[in-house]
Order: structure tokens, then sequence, then C-alpha cells
């Protein structure tokens, strides 16, 4: 181990010569200093063995899809440690993982944290998620998503570790160009939720290759389904904004109707057309992720989807066939900032990391269902 004198010389003579420089020592080489990206191109070429991830941070693992990646990472033997201060997480979706209650405004207890325990990689969930939130109050966006983000990566890279897996969303694409979406079409985001996504997104690019911080980010199609078996789903105890509970709400009774935002958009039915995927393939492709970083170094980025579209009257269908009720429904204005048409080309995720999607759409409102109506 180096003192902190040594490492702070280091650090400086480094500024001087970025492209690393070798120590001398009584006139023999004694160890050079490499930008990491360089060292990580010599350990490859010498086919040095990679590391496998074993611990695991988990940021915003009460959440309901930061829960259901901890239920799988679980069940494949890696070690887990819950970071989250629960302003939206359950206690109770972590069971006895160890959690961590901090924020990660608080530089000092992410340090606590990484220093106590050795991480592998870090998996990055925490983060504000809602898009007319975003609207009315960017601020909080921008210091959740993007400044606590960078917080976050500072102290791994001051502890050490150098594997990131970051929930980006769909979002980051706003209107898109064409159908099914692909990682290279143009991403203009229409809400301040998807810039800050996308803005960590360019952050970890720039880390990547600056810091040898890599990552992989995973751009989340209509996150949908439960696993209440296990006692894991969305949050019951808010008001629901997102299709499926509020069509379930409908089914159950607990609203007189679901309102359908639009009927006019050029789809075929009318209505607005989403790629819905399972909370339980969105964790797998969690998993497939931490694979892939033990692998490869750089940033890298994935769609999550199915790849099929289904408009708001085609989920209503379903959910009636598989609630057996009736579902009342009437049609309502438009909702702003809501594109017509968004679904996935996944099959980077696929072809790259052997990734598939295992639940289909019953599946995924048979889980909700089952999860809503338990009390
Ligand atoms: N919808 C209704 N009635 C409702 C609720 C929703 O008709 O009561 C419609 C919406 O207008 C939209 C579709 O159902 O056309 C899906 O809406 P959701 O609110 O369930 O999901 P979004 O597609 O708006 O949002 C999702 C994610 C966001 C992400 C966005 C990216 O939840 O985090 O996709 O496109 F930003």
């Amino acid at each position: 181990m180096l003192d902190d004198k040594t490492i702070s010389d280091l650090h400086k003579a480094f500024a001087g010569s970025p492209n690393g420089f070798l120590v001398v020592d009584q006139g023999q080489p004694s160890f050079a200093v490499l930008p990491y990206q360089t060292y990580q191109t010599l350990r490859q070429a010498q086919g040095m063995p990679k590391k496998k991830i074993k611990k695991v941070l988990v940021t915003g693992g009460a959440g309901y899809i930061g829960s259901h990646t901890v239920k799988l990472l679980l069940d494949e033997g890696f070690e887990v440690v819950v970071f989250d201060n629960l302003s939206t997480g359950r206690r109770e979706a972590v069971g006895d993982t160890e959690l961590v209650m901090g924020d990660l405004a608080d530089r000092t207890a992410l340090d606590k944290v990484f220093k106590k325990n050795k991480f592998d990689a870090v998996i990055h969930f925490a983060a504000s998620i809602e898009v007319e939130e975003s609207v009315a109050d960017p601020a909080k966006y921008y210091q959740n998503n993007v400044v606590n983000g960078l917080n976050l990566l500072d102290a791994m890279a001051q502890n050490g570790v150098s594997k990131i897996v970051f929930s980006s969303s769909a979002a980051v694409y706003g209107e898109p160009d064409k159908t099914p979406i692909h990682e290279d079409s143009s991403c203009n985001p229409t809400n301040p939720y998807g810039e800050t996504k996308l803005a960590f997104e360019k952050i970890l690019k720039w880390y990547a290759g600056a810091y040898g911080i890599s990552s992989v980010s995973l751009r989340y199609f209509n996150a949908a389904g439960a696993l209440g078996e296990e006692g894991l789903g969305y949050d019951k105890s808010l008001r629901h904004t997102h299709l499926i509970p509020r069509v379930l709400d409908a089914a159950l009774g607990k609203t007189a109707e679901i309102e359908v935002f639009g009927k006019d958009y050029k789809t075929p039915d009318g209505t607005c057309v989403r790629d819905y995927i399972h909370v339980l393939d969105l964790a797998s492709a969690h998993i497939a992720s931490l694979h892939k970083l033990e692998k490869d170094s750089g940033a890298h980025v994935y769609n999550v989807g199915t790849g099929k579209g289904y408009s708001v009257l085609e989920i209503i269908d379903a959910a009636v066939e598989v609630t057996g009720r009736m579902i009342p429904m009437k049609f309502a204005d438009r909702r702003p900032g809501d594109p017509a048409k968004i679904f996935a080309d996944s099959s980077k995720l696929q072809k790259e990391l052997g990734w598939k999607p295992e639940h289909d759409l019953k599946s995924i409102i048979q889980s909700s269902w089952e999860w809503q109506k338990s009390s």
C-alpha cells in the first residue's frame, strides 16, 4: 500500500505528464504510472484473468426495479448491500439484505459504505423518475440524477470501484424519428427527466476514457409487472400514474374508470403505443450487464424492451381478459408530451449480452393484478 503523501506526489506528477511516467529508484526503473485506459489495454493484451464480480452496491435497491434486481442478484449468488434513503423505496422490499439508509448527496455516508465493504461493482437505480414532476421542478432532477450521481462516481473512483450499471430510460429519445428505436437513434429528450438521464450517460462516456470507470447504461422502456409471492412490486400506497396499475385500479373499482389520453394519434387504433417489459426481465438485464463488465471496459448503452408495442386500448383489452372484470373507460384529452409510438429494438442487448425477455404481456398483467389486489 502507498502512503497518502506518495499518492499525492504521484497525482501531482501525473497532472504534469498525463500520458504516464516511469518512477526511477536509485537509477533503476521501479514502476510506471499509466493512464487507466493504457493499463487496461496492456492488461488485455497480456491476457490477464478477468476479475469476477462478487459484491455489489445497489443504490435505490428498495425501489420497484431495484428490489426485484436485488432478489435476482441474491438468487445468482452475488453479495449485496443496498444504499437507499427510503424516500420512495420500501424497507420491506429489502428483506434481510443489508440496508444502509443514506442519501447520495451525503459524501461522508457514501465513503463510509465504500470503506466498510470491498465492492466489485455498483448498480445505480436511485433517482427521481416522474416525468411531470421533472417539468415542474427541474432543479430536483438535476440535483438527484446528475449532481448526486457525480458524488457516487467520485466516491467509486476514490475507493477503487470501477464498474457501474446505470438505470437510464427510453425518455432519452424523446419523440423518436422511427420505430423500433435503435440505440443509435437521435436523442432529443422532451423533459428534464430524460435530459438528466442522458446527461449522466454522457458523463459515464467521458469518465470511461479519463478515469477508467466502465459502465453499462440500460435504457428501460415501460417497466411493469411484479413478483407478489416475494412481496415485491410497485408501491401500492402511492397514487398510480402509469397505465397498467391505473387500468387495474379501475378493474378493482378503486377508480370509476380508466381515462384514455388521446384517441387521434397516428397509430392503428389512435391510442399511444408502448413497449411494456416485465420488471424481472429488466432485472435480468442487470445481471447480464455485470457479466459484460467482467469482460469489457468502456461505456456501453443498451435498450431494454421486448420489441413489441401495445396500444392503450390493447392493454385495457388484455386486462379485461386477465381479470375477468368489466373495466369502464372513457376517452380524455391527450396528455402533454406523450409521444405516439415507442418500442425498442433490443437486438443489441440480445446479441451482445445473450439476454432475452421471458415474460409476455399476459404475464405482466397477471402478476400486476395479483400484486394489486393483494392487501
Ligand atoms: N395513459 C392513459 N391513461 C392513464 C395513464 C396512461 O391513457 O391513466 C397512457 C399514456 O398517455 C401513455 C401510455 O398510457 O400513452 C403509457 O403511459 P405511462 O404513464 O404508463 O408510461 P409512459 O410511456 O408515459 O412513461 C414511461 C416511463 C417513463 C419514461 C417514458 C419514456 O414510465 O419513466 O416511458 O418514454 F420516461
